[in-house]
């Protein structure tokens, strides 16, 4: 990996590094690229080629969060790794704008994933950090957007800076050491300690948190958003005071599809109902990771008329169908007993050349199901297998997506 320092940073936003990037942006893939770099060399400092080199790197992997934007920004290989993808910030800058924020101080404001869509979304942004590569670069990147005159980029610690003139704050705080990810909030950067005193101080606070959070740890009079993308939970966002619009919600882009429980009223907490667990009825539903983090399950069975398969398995299943954005639909054709002999026979008679297998509930490996499974048939011929639990027992569900 190749750290780029402030210097060699710098140095790409002069018109020679401009040249350089634009250069290496229209080029393609090198069949060689140890030769090209040498090329470039007789042309360009080598510092420049490294440091560009490894910006086109960062730029070509940062279009799966940013898209074509991505073209047109900087990054440092951990700020893009922390900043949230733009479609997940322009959703919060919708939220922020909706509870008629002005001016938002975007502590721990990284290479600028949130404060760029802030100022997008016509907030000024006081947008902090305090490294100071992080910060040139957020700074380069409100430039390129043409946002500057939004974003005020102040490179300090975020508990030295003076709020005033912020109508509200938003907190991204770094969760990752030098030996990896931090699961505790208290070992963030900074600590939980610090998001709590921070919206006691501000009402309008949000915060950016880790998906797996454990409920308990969820100040009641917050709203707790999951936002989940394609399906995969990106993130958790905690908001008060104006901010709040719900006391937990599930939101799935691109929809956006939110699902919510209980009001913007801070003294009302929705608590979680799980659903009855029933009989497997035709239809079966997988519900969005985002649904099931935010513990909306019997909010969504309600709506589907849907009970769960065993009161663990956040499964569902019901005796009609319904489209939902929530969860992922299959049709039930055949549910049979957990037996590897026996659905090995099933799959042969059914003459399945291809097995889509899921499992929830059950300590399996669906490579090696699948090899046991010894699959005959034609390619052609397929359907999913799901391998979970039914009022305690295993089961083998065997469905067709709808
Ligand atoms: C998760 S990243 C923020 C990502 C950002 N929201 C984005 O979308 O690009 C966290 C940032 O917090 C900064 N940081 C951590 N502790 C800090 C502190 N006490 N004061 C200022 N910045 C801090 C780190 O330098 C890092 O850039």
């Amino acid at each position: 990996m190749c750290r780029v320092d402030l210097t060699e940073f710098d140095c790409l936003l002069t018109e020679r590094g401009r040249a350089l990037l634009a250069e290496l942006a229209a080029g393609s893939d090198s069949a060689d690229p140890l030769a090209a770099a040498t090329a470039l060399r007789a042309r360009y400092p080598a510092e420049l080629v490294s440091a560009a080199l490894t910006q086109d790197r960062l730029r070509r992997r940062a279009r799966a969060k940013f898209g074509e934007q991505a073209a047109d920004l900087y990054f440092t290989e951990a700020g893009y790794e922390q900043s949230t993808r733009r479609q997940v910030a322009r959703l919060r800058a919708e939220r922020f704008t909706a509870a008629g924020v002005r001016r938002v101080a975007d502590l721990c404001c990284g290479i600028g994933g949130d404060a760029l869509a802030f100022a997008a979304a016509g907030i000024d942004v006081l947008a902090v950090d305090r490294d100071p590569l992080t910060c040139a670069v957020a700074r380069a990147n409100a430039a390129a957007l043409g946002l500057a005159e939004r974003v005020e980029v102040v490179c300090a610690d975020v508990a030295e800076v003076s709020l005033d003139g912020c109508d509200a704050v938003f907190l991204d705080p770094a969760r990752r050491a030098e030996r990896g990810r931090v699961f505790d909030p208290a070992a963030y950067s900074p600590p939980w300690s610090f998001a709590v005193g921070l919206a006691e101080r501000v009402p309008a606070a949000g915060f950016k948190v880790a998906p797996g959070i454990p409920h308990g740890a969820l100040p009641a009079e917050a709203e707790a958003e999951w936002v989940s993308d394609g399906g995969d939970v990106k993130e958790a966002g905690i908001y008060f005071g104006p901010l709040r619009t719900a006391s937990r919600r599930a939101t799935l882009l691109p929809g956006p599809h939110s699902l919510a429980a209980g009001s913007a009223d801070p003294s009302e907490s929705a608590i979680p109902h799980d659903p009855a667990p029933g009989e497997i009825g035709p239809y079966l539903y997988e519900p969005d990771g985002a649904v099931i983090r935010a513990r909306l399950l019997g909010d969504l069975a309600d709506l589907l008329d849907a009970r769960t398969l065993d009161p663990t398995i956040a499964y569902l299943t019901s005796d009609k169908h319904t489209d939902t954005p929530y969860a992922a639909g299959y049709e039930i054709t055949d549910v049979l007993p957990f037996n590897v002999k026996k659905l090995r026979a099933f799959v042969a008679e059914r003459g399945y050349g291809t097995l889509t297998i899921k499992k929830r509930g059950a300590d399996i490996d669906p490579e090696a199901l699948r090899r046991q499974l010894k699959l005959g048939g034609p390619k052609t011929n397929a359907a999913t297998l799901i391998v979970t639990r039914h009022l305690g027992r295993h089961v083998a569900l065997v469905a067709h997506a709808l």
